[in-house]
C-alpha cells in the first residue's frame, strides 16, 4: 500500500471552487498500479454538471485574480513550489505507484516540475512592462500591454503527470489567467495532490480545479468544457490523434491552442561520432520512463561504417537495464502504463521481425507482470515498418542504416511528426547543416535529453501548435493589446 509522510496528501476528490467534491455525476473509478494492478485508490468521475460548476467558480474568480499584481501572483507560484519541495518523497511515491516510473525518475520529474514554478515566478516583472512603438507615419503614442486570456482549460497526460501540469499552470497564473485542469484518467493522484498543495499555498478559490473521470468519461466532460464559450484557451499534451479532435472541438469558439502532440523523433548517429557516448545518450533518449515519452527517440540512423560498432555498444547496456516495478530502487525500466501500450508495443515488435529486422535484444513480454516488456534492440527496421511511422513508447530501440548525410536528412525528416530530434556527430560543418535541416521545434546535439524549464518546448508539423517553457511559453498564455492614442488631441 502507499506509504506517504502526509497521507491526506492522498486525495480522491475532484477540486472545484476550493473543495473537494466527494459526490459527482458518474461515481468513481478505480485507479491502478500499473506494476502489480493492486488498486489505489477510487477518484471521481466528473461530468457535464462538473465542467459547469468549474467554469462557474472560474468566472467568479477570474476579475480578482487578473487585477492580482503579478509580483503577488509570482509569489502564490513560489508557496506552491516550497510546498512541492517540502513533499518532494510524497509526490515521487504518488508518482511511481499510479504511473510506475522508478522512484529515482520520479523525483527527477518532480524537480524538473519545479523548474517551470521556479523560472516563471521569476518572469513577474515582464507582465508590467509596457512596449512603445514608433513608426514615422504617425505622432500617435502607440504601446502595447500584456492581459490574460482568460478562463482556460489543461488536459493533461499520464507519461508526466506533474511536470506536465506544472508547465501549464506556472505561465497561465502568473498571467493572469484561471485554469481547469483535466488531468489523464490513469494518473489524477498526483495532481490532485498539487491542487491540495496549492490551495494550502493560498491559491484562491475559482483560479484552480481539477476534474477527474476516466477514458468513459472524457468525451462527455472534454465537450463540455470546450463547448462552453467562456473557456477561451485549451492546452493539450498527448497524442496528435485526440489533438486533432480537440482542435476541431475547439473551432465553434475559436478557442487559443497550445498542441503538445507525437513525435517520431529520429536519432541520427554520423560514423564521426564518439560511439560510447551517443550509445549512452540513445539509452536515455529511448529508456527514460520506458520509452513513453513524445520526445523518445523512435527511429534510430546510424551512419553504415559505424553500424555494428554502435549496435554492439548499444546491446551491451541494453542487456544490463535492470526492469523492474518503479519503488525498487535497483529498477531503471518500470512497467508500461497499461495493458494497451503493452499490446501496441507488441504489435511494433511482430511488424519489425515480419519486415525482415533482426532481434537483437530482448522481443519479448517481460515475466514480471502483465504491463512489462523487455528492453529490446532490433537492426534492420524497414522505414514502412510501424515504429518507423508511428510512435513505439515503449523500451524498443529499432536500428535501421544510412549511406550519406544526404540520405539522413531525408529520412529524419520523412514522418508527418516533428517535435524533437537527436543529432551524433563531431564535424561542426556537419551539426550546423543537419539541426539546420531537419524539420522538428527540438534539436539535440551529442545529447540524449533536451527538456528545460527555460527553453520552448514544442513542435512542427504534427507534432503540435505553440510552445511551452521559456519566455515563449508565457507568450502563450498572454494577449498582447495594442493601444493607440492621439497625443495632439490631449487637453
Ligand atoms: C513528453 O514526452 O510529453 C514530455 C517530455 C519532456 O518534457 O521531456
Amino acid at each position: 500500500m502507499l506509504r506517504l509522510n502526509r497521507p491526506e496528501l492522498l486525495m480522491v476528490d475532484a477540486m472545484i471552487d476550493g473543495e473537494f467534491i466527494p459526490e459527482t455525476s458518474h461515481g468513481r473509478t478505480p485507479i491502478d498500479d500499473p506494476a502489480t494492478g493492486a488498486i489505489l485508490a477510487e477518484v471521481s468521475r466528473c461530468g457535464a454538471r462538473e465542467a459547469a460548476r468549474a467554469i462557474d467558480a472560474a468566472e467568479r474568480a477570474y476579475p480578482a485574480w487578473r487585477a492580482t499584481p503579478p509580483a503577488a501572483r509570482a509569489a502564490m507560484l513560489v508557496r506552491l513550489a516550497d510546498a512541492i519541495r517540502a513533499n518532494r518523497d510524497d509526490l515521487a511515491t504518488l508518482l511511481t505507484a499510479e504511473q510506475g516510473k522508478p522512484t529515482a525518475e520520479a523525483q527527477t520529474e518532480v524537480d524538473y516540475a519545479l523548474g517551470y514554478l521556479d523560472y516563471y515566478a521569476e518572469l513577474a516583472p515582464r507582465l508590467d512592462e509596457v512596449t512603445a512603438l514608433s513608426s514615422a507615419q504617425t505622432r500617435d503614442e502607440m504601446t502595447v500591454v500584456a492581459e490574460p486570456i482568460g478562463i482556460a482549460v489543461a488536459i493533461t497526460p499520464w507519461n508526466f503527470p506533474i511536470a506536465m501540469i506544472t508547465r501549464k499552470l506556472s505561465p497561465a497564473l502568473l498571467a493572469g489567467n484561471v485554469l481547469i485542469i483535466k488531468p489523464a484518467e490513469a494518473t489524477p493522484l498526483t495532481t490532485l495532490a498539487v491542487a491540495k498543495l496549492a490551495f494550502e499555498s493560498g491559491v484562491p478559490r475559482g483560479v484552480l480545479s481539477v476534474l477527474t473521470g476516466d477514458r468513459d468519461d472524457a468525451t462527455t466532460l472534454g465537450d463540455a468544457l470546450l463547448a462552453d464559450p467562456r473557456v477561451r484557451k485549451l492546452s493539450f499534451t498527448g497524442s496528435t490523434s485526440v489533438g486533432r479532435a480537440l482542435y476541431a472541438a475547439c473551432a465553434p469558439t475559436v478557442k487559443r491552442l497550445s498542441l503538445e502532440l507525437g513525435g517520431n523523433a529520429p536519432f541520427l548517429v554520423f560514423a564521426d561520432a564518439d560511439l560510447d557516448h551517443a550509445a549512452d545518450c540513445l539509452i536515455q533518449a529511448k529508456f527514460r520512463n520506458a520509452g513513453q515519452a513524445c520526445v523518445a527517440a523512435n527511429r534510430i540512423l546510424v551512419e553504415s561504417s559505424a553500424h555494428d560498432a554502435f549496435v554492439a555498444r548499444v546491446a551491451a547496456r541494453v542487456r544490463a537495464l535492470r526492469v523492474g516495478p518503479g519503488t525498487d530502487p535497483e529498477t531503471q525500466v518500470g512497467p508500461l502504463i497499461d495493458g494497451r501500450a503493452v499490446e501496441k508495443v507488441m504489435r511494433h515488435i511482430e511488424d519489425a521481425r515480419a519486415r525482415g529486422a533482426t532481434v537483437v535484444v530482448g522481443g519479448t513480454r517481460s515475466p514480471l507482470g502483465a504491463n512489462f516488456v523487455s528492453p529490446t534492440l532490433l537492426t534492420g527496421i524497414d522505414s514502412s515498418a510501424a515504429m518507423s511511422c508511428e510512435e513505439t513508447f515503449g523500451p524498443v530501440a529499432g536500428i535501421a542504416r544510412f549511406e550519406s548525410e544526404a540520405e539522413a536528412i531525408r529520412l529524419a525528416n520523412d514522418t508527418p511528426f516533428g517535435l524533437a530530434a537527436y543529432v551524433h556527430t563531431t564535424d561542426p560543418d556537419r551539426i550546423e547543416r543537419v539541426t539546420r535541416a531537419i524539420e522538428s521545434g527540438m534539436v539535440a546535439v551529442n545529447l540524449g535529453v533536451l527538456s528545460n524549464a527555460v527553453a520552448p518546448f514544442g513542435g512542427v508539423k504534427q507534432s503540435g501548435l505553440g510552445r511551452e517553457g521559456g519566455e515563449r511559453g508565457l507568450e502563450d498564455w498572454l494577449v498582447r493589446k495594442y493601444l493607440r492614442s492621439n497625443v495632439a488631441s490631449r487637453p
